[in-house]
């Protein structure tokens, strides 16, 4: 008996010592010290010993068992390390290794100039507004002073979402006018750019989505000549010093008076060509003192304050800008077509 765990002792450690994976070290563990293992098929045959041999193989056994455990204990510790190192070493990250370029977008041209309008008008003490674009035809028209029988009203026109005509896509940045002098107290001083829609078809110089930005002004004793003054000041700004402009008598619901202001053509020099349709000036913007009926109507005293708006369009703006010569372009959003500005 004693052979036969000397024997044991010495096939155990070896196959441990040179077992490759956990996986085959639990086999070993099974097969020398589990219930039908090796170990317990030679304790069987210790009834045949003698009252004298027995303590003794018993005594060999207990430590031929916490050998071979401690064996197991002892390969399986190399094996998690050797696992670990592997696993190290197939995950090693080259950090000289040059990085794939991700390809960015680019800034669209609309955005650069209105950034510089922003701009502008942030010097002048202007804060930008933002609102829905999703309106109530109240505010989009009737708290604009925009009556029932107003042709920008009709279907034709106007997305609706409702048949009763109360809800629908704002046709214009306007609305902003009201919404700003609901939420604010005069001094007011906003631009609120925005996209508007209207039912036209798309071609070089239409699109049923645009953009419009919107400004006003209400305060006390605000007149013409602040409008006239500023928007002056503005055209120099965008279009350079000396830019000659001609503010036109107009007619808008929300405005009284109302105007246009158109810039002498920067190509032409006023004499008629392409850039001008022949016109020799180019129309930029609505604008006027903000009608009486539409600051009462937003809780504003018209006897103690009064102010003047304007909207533009941002498109046309950015179209001369960049001698864009079909507004399709700047909604396709080809980036090669972007990456030139
Ligand atoms: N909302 C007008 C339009 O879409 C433009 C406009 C004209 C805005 C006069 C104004 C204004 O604020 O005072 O044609």
């Amino acid at each position: 008996m004693k052979e036969k765990m000397q024997a044991l002792r010495e096939s155990s450690l070896k196959a441990i010592v040179d077992c490759s994976s956990a996986e085959l070290l639990e086999d070993l563990r099974v097969k020398y010290l589990g219930k039908k293992g090796e170990l317990t098929a030679i304790l069987r045959q210790m009834g045949a010993l003698s009252a004298e041999e027995r303590p003794v193989m018993g005594q060999l056994a207990n430590q031929l068992r916490a050998d071979i455990e401690q064996a197991v204990a002892a390969r399986r510790a190399e094996l998690a390390a050797g696992a670990l190192e592997a696993k190290l070493e197939k995950e090693t990250l080259d950090v000289t290794m040059p990085g794939v370029k991700k390809r960015l977008g680019h800034k669209h041209p609309m955005y650069n100039v209105l950034d510089q309008i922003k701009d502008i008008f942030i010097g002048m003490g202007f804060e930008i507004e933002d609102g829905p674009e999703v309106e109530l035809a109240d505010y989009n028209f009737t708290k604009l002073n925009i009556d029932e029988s107003h042709p920008s009203r009709d279907w034709t026109d106007t997305f609706y979402f409702t048949p009763d005509s109360r809800i629908l896509l704002r046709t214009q940045t306007s609305p902003m006018q009201i919404h700003a002098m609901e939420r604010r107290k005069p001094p007011i001083r906003i631009l609120a750019p925005g996209r508007v829609y209207r039912k036209d078809e798309v071609d070089a110089t239409h699109s049923p989505m645009f953009h419009q930005i919107e400004g006003l002004v209400v305060d006390k004793g605000v007149t013409m000549s602040d409008l006239k003054a500023t928007l002056n000041l503005v055209v120099e700004k965008i279009y350079g010093k000396g830019t000659v402009t001609r503010f036109r008598p107009h007619h808008f619901p929300f405005t009284e008076p109302s105007c246009e202001l158109d810039i002498q053509c920067h190509k032409c020099g006023g004499k008629g060509c392409p850039t001008c349709k022949g016109e020799g000036w180019i129309e930029v913007l609505g604008a006027g003192m903000v009608h009486p009926k539409v600051l009462s109507g937003c809780g504003i005293d018209p006897d103690v304050y009064s102010g003047w708006a304007f909207g533009m369009g941002l498109e046309r703006l950015a179209l001369g800008e960049y001698k864009i010569t079909d507004m399709r372009l700047i909604f396709e959003n080809d980036v090669r077509f972007l990456e030139q500005f």
